[in-house]
């Protein structure tokens, strides 16, 4: 059975008395309300992780994830935050790839892939995102060029490591806008990536594969979405802002 996951994208928001006040209900409302078949994650800017794992430590199905890391363990890069650090304060998972970062900071399948490889050599978890552009949806073969990020960051994997890698789709054209993928857009892609990853790995591996579903993505819309045979869970931005509102969404199961 493949693991359900509501994940919480901070990206760059909330000052530390603010994090402290929504980890603090997150916790609280995870502690006493969500299944525990479910794992909640919260990205938060990397700053607040050490303080906010206090929250996260007590409770079972509670983990803290960093946004990002760099793919070198050590070393002369000013302002980066590498693995290990993130290991050393407990953190358990790490978003890789996810298009802001594509976008903005020039990332690339291939230095993804180091990434990739220097999260896991670390015991972290990565959440690797991956997602088509509105241009690409609509000049067609936006299936492949979704399975090629895929290939191209991580099918160079052994299955024992691949099998320890979570996938978040998330179609650019989704994210922070309002319009949320249909169920049946994400169900379609989220299929393809999983027989995609079958061809790779082989049947059983795809099938525990949990692939998280991210954009626009709320309390109204998750029930849908999360009913889909092959949407385990939601990488989820603005409504993670509000503990009320990213807890009904982990609820949804
Ligand atoms: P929104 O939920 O704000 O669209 O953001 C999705 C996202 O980018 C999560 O990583």
């Amino acid at each position: 059975m493949r693991k359900k996951i509501v994940a919480g994208n901070w990206k760059m928001n909330k000052t530390m008395e603010e994090a402290l006040i929504l980890a603090s209900e997150v916790a609280n409302m995870v502690k006493d309300e969500v299944s525990t078949d479910v794992t909640v994650v919260i990205a938060s800017p990397s700053l607040y992780l050490s303080t906010l794992q206090k929250y996260a430590e007590p409770i079972a199905n509670l983990s803290i994830a960093a946004q990002n890391c760099h793919q070198k363990a050590s070393g002369a890069f000013t302002g980066e935050i590498s693995a290990p650090m993130l290991k050393s304060i407990g953190v358990e998972y790490v978003i890789l790839g996810h298009s802001e970062r594509r976008q903005y900071f020039a990332e690339t399948n291939e230095q993804l892939a180091e990434k990739v490889n220097i999260a896991l050599e670390n015991g972290l978890t990565p959440i690797f995102c991956c997602g088509e552009s509105l241009e690409q949806r609509e000049a067609g073969g936006f299936l492949e060029f979704v399975a090629s990020q895929l290939t191209d960051s991580l099918f160079h994997l052994s299955a024992e490591d691949f099998a320890k890698v979570v996938i978040a789709y998330e179609p650019i054209w989704a994210i922070g806008t309002g319009v949320t993928a249909s169920s049946a857009q994400a169900q379609e892609m989220h299929a393809y990536l999983r027989g995609h990853l079958a061809t790779k790995y082989g049947q059983e591996i795809a099938d525990n594969a949990s692939i998280l579903y991210g954009g626009s993505c709320n309390e109204k819309n998750a029930p849908e979405l999360f009913a889909c045979a092959d949407i385990d869970g939601g990488l989820i931005g603005g409504a993670s802002l509000k503990s009320r509102e990213f807890t009904n969404i982990a609820k949804s199961y």
